[in-house]
């Protein structure tokens, strides 16, 4: 079965974790150190904190927003995603309020955010589908006619969970003003094991964050930082050695697989365009996405999947809307869009493993019919 995911790891990263277990300490050192200077170089921004996973790191934004701006009022989100991008939400005593999904892109849909966005709005929590950069020009138009005519400019968190490479008008994701959260989760562009990267729009959140992944207290205070007081309690969201020297070692490998998976798109975008009951996503010319997965909308789904594994093709919504369960029923909300695209989008492999023999069973698989 051709995979829709698959670990990329580095031949180094064995040596380099060895290492670390070796040197007797494995904790958050002189690893994390690297890998965060390394990132910071990369994303050309020097406000990022790595963390133990996105999850932790969307808990920790969602915290700083509840613990600023107060709990009441709501957070606009995107259901289309995975349910760590909105149980933070929950977890953080908000409320939700639902925004429809752009069925161009599968990304939170911008008009039904810019009339849903009220006096009350705390928060918008949005994702980048597969690594599909969100129109963020515009979102900051909307945020600019929401702050003219409320008083109030919510904060806005970006779970680029999918989206490591990802550019919009050519800056890397995390540079657009907003809180921005990656996942460098196992099956991610880069992997750590586990482990996600905080970005912070200003020097005061940052702090804050800073202190907050690691219970309040100033790991940088000197020899005895428990001597310390603790203006603020935290949490233990901290990455480790050994992660980071798996993700230090992966960096060399990042921008070979990321080139594959935008080549292996761009060979769909071509060949698959024009098929019978099949439609492809939207390509912005100002954005680079990731290509964490291949989403297309297609009809009569369940057929088309089988036709795909009976021809040794995985493929997978990926994720689930998340306001069907029990747990969000209170907020639940009539979202047409969602509706229709429940029932059409699918995604299918797209990544560094594709061989050439691959990419074209695939497309001729799907131009065959299902
Ligand atoms: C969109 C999205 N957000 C958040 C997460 C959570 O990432 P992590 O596993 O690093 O906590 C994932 C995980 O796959 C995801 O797909």
């Amino acid at each position: 079965m051709i995979p829709l995911f698959k670990v990329a790891m580095s031949e180094k990263a064995s040596a380099l974790v060895g290492e670390v277990l070796d040197s007797g300490y494995i904790g958050q050192g002189t690893k994390v150190d690297e890998l965060e200077h390394a990132l910071a170089k990369r994303l050309d921004n020097p406000r990022i904190l790595t963390v133990s996973s996105a999850t932790a790191g969307l808990h920790l934004a969602l915290h700083l927003i509840a613990t600023e701006h107060g709990r009441d009022g709501e957070v606009l989100a995107t259901p289309l995603t995975c349910t760590a991008t909105n149980w933070p939400i929950l977890a953080n005593g908000m409320k939700i309020r639902w925004v429809d999904t752009d069925p161009e892109t599968l990304n939170i849909d911008l008009d039904d955010l810019a009339r849903k966005i009220t006096p009350t709005t705390r928060a918008i929590v949005l994702v980048h589908w597969g690594g599909y950069p969100v129109d963020l020009d515009r979102l900051t138009h909307i945020l600019d006619e929401a702050e003219r005519l409320h008083g109030n400019r919510p904060q806005v968190i970006e779970d680029c969970a999918d989206a490591f490479g990802a550019t919009y008008k050519n800056a890397p994701l995390g540079n657009h003003g907003n809180i921005a959260v990656y996942s460098f989760q196992a099956v991610k562009h880069l992997t750590t094991g586990d482990g996600g990267l905080l970005v912070l729009p200003n020097d005061h959140l940052l702090e804050r964050a800073r202190l907050l992944r690691w219970y309040g207290i100033d790991r940088n205070s000197g020899p005895n930082p428990y001597q310390n007081d603790i203006t603020e309690y935290g949490f233990k969201a901290n990455m480790n050695d050994i992660n980071a020297a798996i993700g230090l070692a992966n960096l060399d490998i990042i921008d070979t697989n990321l080139a594959k998976h935008r080549e292996n798109a761009a060979y769909y975008d071509t060949e698959l365009a024009n098929t019978p009951d099949l439609e492809l996503t939207e390509r912005a010319p100002d954005r680079n996405p990731s290509f964490m997965y291949y989403t297309l909308k297609v009809k009569n789904r369940t057929a088309f999947t089988q036709h795909l594994k009976s021809n040794g093709i995985a493929t997978s919504e990926v994720h689930k809307r998340n306001d069907h369960y029990t747990t969000t029923h209170p907020y639940s909300t009539h979202l047409p869009s969602l509706d229709t695209l429940t029932h059409q989008h699918i995604s299918i492999p797209v990544g560094w493993w594709l061989t050439p023999t691959d990419l074209t069973h695939i497309s001729r698989t799907i131009k065959k019919g299902w």
